[in-house]
Formats: structure tokens, sequence, C-alpha cells
């Protein structure tokens, strides 16, 4: 089977750890690299998750690479310990891992995978704050060109989470998603429309807990932990998991029925800051590069969660 080349740029945060299972689990995906990004907790933290999530599920030969530990020009990232705890994995087991990430800073482990690898081969799947990817595009402008697309959580139509119109990964780096959505690669934003799709239900979290290895004990951990802080803080009785849906969507596109659609970023709107704004007023001109992620095939996506994270029963041998 030809596999689809990766790099998950991420902030782990329960849901991006969801999606490095699904990610490591299935046998249609190369995960080239791992990059993290400040957002759900500081940089340390989440670079640590990454590092020790891929222990787990036998990703230790994968790069890791830390990224931005702050927005472009904002000041501080305002990280989510109200959902993911202290540590961005609260409650969850993980084996201990070295603290051995790549030398080189995020931005410059993207351009140079991408300029490695044979020209439209790499997708790029954000599914934290945009700002490593921007900083990469600026960096080395070729990779505009180069990467097949870019496949992205963040964003909504109409719905923020964060603020009004305003969702979680768009909101921490308005600037740098700007400059993203700007840019003319194929972009696929799955966001708050898709996402609040993908509920952990009740029989979801009891197919994980009855997997039964070491790996489906950290789902059905994550999937608990995640129901409990998304009750407690957003009065949600089942939790979105956001970011496996980007995953997803480069394993099989036919799980989300998506539509062409022009998308800007609102950055400077003194309520509409971090907005993602979305024609859907009419069909897009044959020249637009971004399109947006409608509806969700949940059976589809839940199984491919569950089966990625059986398959790792085994250890990662890709
Ligand atoms: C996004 O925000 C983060 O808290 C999640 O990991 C996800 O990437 C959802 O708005
Ligand atoms: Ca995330």
């Amino acid at each position: 089977m030809s596999t689809k080349k990766i790099i998950i740029d991420c902030d782990p945060g329960y849901d991006d750890a969801v999606a490095l299972l699904l990610a490591a689990g299935d046998p249609s995906i190369e995960v080239l690299a791992i990059t993290t990004v400040a957002g759900n907790q500081t940089i340390g933290k989440v670079t640590r998750n990454a590092l020790r999530i891929a222990k787990l599920t036998g990703m230790d030969n994968v790069t890791v690479a830390m990224g931005a530990s702050r927005p472009l020009l904002r000041g501080e990232v305002v990280v989510a310990a109200n959902i993911h705890g202290e540590s961005g994995l609260d409650g969850t087991t993980l084996p201990e891992a070295e603290f051995r990430v790549d030398p080189r800073p995020a931005a410059q482990v993207i351009v140079d995978t991408v300029m490695r690898e044979p020209e439209k081969t790499v997708t790029l799947v954000p599914i934290g704050p945009l700002t490593n990817i921007a900083l990469a595009a600026r960096l080395e402008p070729k990779i505009v060109e180069r990467v097949k697309e870019i496949v992205l959580m963040g964003g909504g139509c109409h719905i923020g989470n964060i603020r009004p119109m305003a969702e979680f990964n768009i909101e921490n780096d308005p600037e740098a998603a700007h400059i993203v959505f700007e840019e003319k690669w194929p972009i696929t934003m799955v966001g708050l429309d898709l996402t609040y799709q993908a509920l952990a239900t009740a029989e979801v979290k009891a197919r994980a807990a009855q997997i039964g290895t070491p790996v489906g004990q950290f789902l059905s951990d994550v999937l608990e932990q995640f129901s409990k802080t998304y009750k407690r803080s957003k009065g949600f009785d089942e939790p979105p998991v956001h970011d496996p849906c980007a995953v997803a969507y480069v394993i099989d596109p036919t799980v989300m029925r998506t539509r062409k659609a022009a998308i800007h970023v609102e950055y400077r709107g003194e309520y509409t800051s971090g907005m993602t704004v979305v024609d859907l007023r009419k069909a897009a001109p044959p020249e637009c590069h971004t399109q947006v992620a409608l509806e969700l095939d949940r059976d589809r996506f839940w199984t491919l969660v569950l089966e990625a994270t059986e398959r790792l029963a085994q250890q990662y041998k890709k």
C-alpha cells in the first residue's frame, strides 16, 4: 500500500493525543515528523507529552522537534488548563521518555522535510495554533508549492469555542493563521462545524475500554478525562474529539463532506479577532484553494480511531 506522508504539528492535549494514536496505528499513514507548538499547554509540557505518546505508540524513531513558545505578535499563549489540565494530559498514564528532540526548531524541520521529499507528497497536519506553519512558510516560501496539502484542525463557519466567533487554535495566533490561509496551498479546514460531530459517546468509550492493551487504556483514560473536563468547563454531555478528525480526512477523505469556499482570518476585529470568515454564499471560484469540512461519517471515523488503537497492541512497525 502506498503511504501518505504527514508532518503533525501539535500541542498535546487530550485530542491531539488521539490524533497521534490514529496516525501511528493506521497503515496508510507515515509520520515523517512530529512538531510541537505552545497551545493547550506551554511548549515544554506539550513537547514532553508528544515524546511520551511517541514512545507509547512505538513512534520513538520519528523526529520530534520543538517549535514556537508563543504567538508571532501577541504576548503569551493562552493555555487550556481548564480542559487539558496542568500537565496537558492530566489523569492519564504514559511511559517516561528522554527529552530528546531534534536540535532544529520545528519550522526548520518542516522546511527541510518538505524540501527533501518528492514534490507534492507531504501533507501538513496542524492541530494546534498555526505559528510554526506560518514561520515555515516565511523561512522557505518554496514549501507552499511543494507540499501536497494542508489539513488543519481549527476555525469554524459561524461558531467559536474560546470567543463567540473564534476557535482556540486560530485565536491563539490569528496573525499566523492569516499568513497560512493567504498562501495558495490547498487547505482543508476541519473546524468546529465538523468536530462537534465527533463526540466521544458512551458507546465509543465502552469500545475503547474493551481494547485491553496499554494503548487502549490510554485512549480510554483520555476520553474519560476529556469527558469530565468538557462537562465541567463547557457543559457538554459528550466531548468533541477535534484533532483526530484532521488525520481521518488524510486517511480517507470520504469520511467527511467538504465544500470549497473562500476562507479568510479576521485578526483585527475587536469582537471578531480569530474568526475564520467562510464565504458560503455561492459556489467558490475555480482558483479557490480552500475548503471547509461540514459533515462527518461518525461511524467510519470512530472505527478508524478504534482500529488504529487496536493495531498498536503490537509495536509501531512502519
Ligand atoms: C482545538 O483546541 C485545542 O484545545 C484542541 O486540542 C483542538 O486542537 C479545538 O478548538
Ligand atoms: Ca490541538
